[in-house]
């Protein structure tokens, strides 16, 4: 049985990793792997390759940058001959970035049968491509393996039956399980000079938040006070970077002594900074469940999630954008109003395992 496994961007590398380990467990199962070339930097990419163990693509599209248009027609129009020449018996693919739709549409318009890992995941807000690309994958896909029991429930209201939908826990966490003690060795804190517990932890990348001046003002407005009792650390993704230039943002930051801008730090590295940080202020996705399992706190700059066993369970809280939002959460982080949080069920390095087992039995 032959599967294609598609990873694009820097998100699907942790999650395609536990998979192609546990694929070799099943020598029924031959699995290919083809990167979109959705990411390609030597940062955004390749380290985690390395990092991750995870083997060689067979094939790289190399579609690299564009609109979503253009992106996804690029995906779609490179991976359509490799299905034609492969053969599959099934895609399967990760996440909710353009690759995923891409990738997905490709498979079933040929009649093959998809699979979606990260499935039913909802924040119900259509203006995030993350979300039309979740809420069409699922649509189309034949196999839907969730991480929480909020995207079964999500998958049952759309209609999609029962006995396609196995919950199976996080693959994602998988990796992070794997990794945490190679990550313990990283040196970063040395090489920032920062104390464990003593600094804070910014990631932002979310188009609605880093394209939109007056939104990424008002973050701004709150770290100014952060970054003054403690040093933040920012890995700053491309998009990001790009938006620095605009009027007034770059004066701002370079006026913050105590907040830190590095390059996209690799896997290993970033797990170090996470994990022994005061606290994260992220806009990210993955980064709200990584940090429910390090127990951190975790103040996601958004009003809405999609991964809501995250704030219920773990370690999140949804603060939004407004400064005032933020700042407010943060000095309950201060005054030691912090939730312990707890670990969502079946996130115990096991899903990789669960989906090869239902894989193997169900193809
Ligand atoms: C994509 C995903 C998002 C995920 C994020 C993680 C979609 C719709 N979004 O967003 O869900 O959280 O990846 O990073 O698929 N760029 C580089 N080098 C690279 C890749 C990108 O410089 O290796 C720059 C380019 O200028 C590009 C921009 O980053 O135009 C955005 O990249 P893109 O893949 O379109 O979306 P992300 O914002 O990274």
């Amino acid at each position: 049985m032959k599967i294609i496994n598609i990873v694009g961007a820097r998100p699907n590398f942790m999650k395609i990793a536990p998979l192609m380990e546990a694929y070799r467990g099943a020598p029924r199962i031959r699995p290919l792997l083809v990167h979109t070339g959705q990411h390609y930097d030597e940062r955004m990419s390749d380290l985690f390759f390395r990092q991750l163990g995870i083997p060689q693509p067979d094939l790289n599209l190399e579609v690299g940058s564009g609109s979503h248009a253009a992106q996804t027609a690029a995906i779609m129009t490179a991976f359509e001959p490799v299905v034609l020449e492969h053969k599959p018996d099934a895609v399967l693919v990760v996440g909710d970035v353009n690759s995923t739709i891409a990738c997905g549409l490709v498979a079933v318009k040929l009649g093959v049968r998809l699979i979606h890992v990260e499935a039913g995941l909802r924040s119900f807000d259509r203006t995030m491509p993350e979300e039309i690309n979740r809420v069409l994958t699922d649509a189309i896909s034949d196999l839907l393996f969730c991480t929480e029991q909020s995207g079964v429930d999500n998958l049952r209201r759309e209609g999609v039956n029962a006995d396609r939908i196995h919950l199976v826990g996080n693959v994602m966490i998988d990796t992070l399980l794997r990794q945490k003690e190679r990550a313990a060795a990283s040196p970063i804190l040395d090489e920032l000079h920062l104390t464990p517990g003593q600094y804070v932890v910014l990631t932002l990348h979310r188009p609605a938040n880093v394209d939109d001046p007056a939104v990424f003002g008002r973050i701004l407005a709150a770290l100014e006070e952060v970054q003054r009792e403690m040093p933040v650390v920012f890995p700053i993704h491309p998009r990001t970077r790009a938006n620095l230039g605009r009027p007034g943002l770059i004066g701002r930051i370079e006026a913050m002594g105590n907040l830190r801008l590095i390059d996209p730090a690799g896997y290993l590295d970033f797990l170090k900074l996470t994990s022994s940080a005061y606290a994260v202020l992220t806009d990210s996705g993955g980064i709200q469940e990584e940090t429910t399992i390090l127990r951190v706190p975790c103040l996601t700059l958004r009003e809405n999630t999609e991964r809501p066993v995250t704030a219920e369970l773990g370690s999140n809280r949804l603060v939004g954008t407004r400064t005032e939002s933020i700042l407010e959460a943060w000095r309950d982080l201060r005054a030691g109003r912090r939730g312990t949080g707890g670990i969502p069920p079946l996130w115990d390095g096991r899903a990789a395992e669960r989906i090869v087992k239902v894989l193997d039995e169900k193809l």
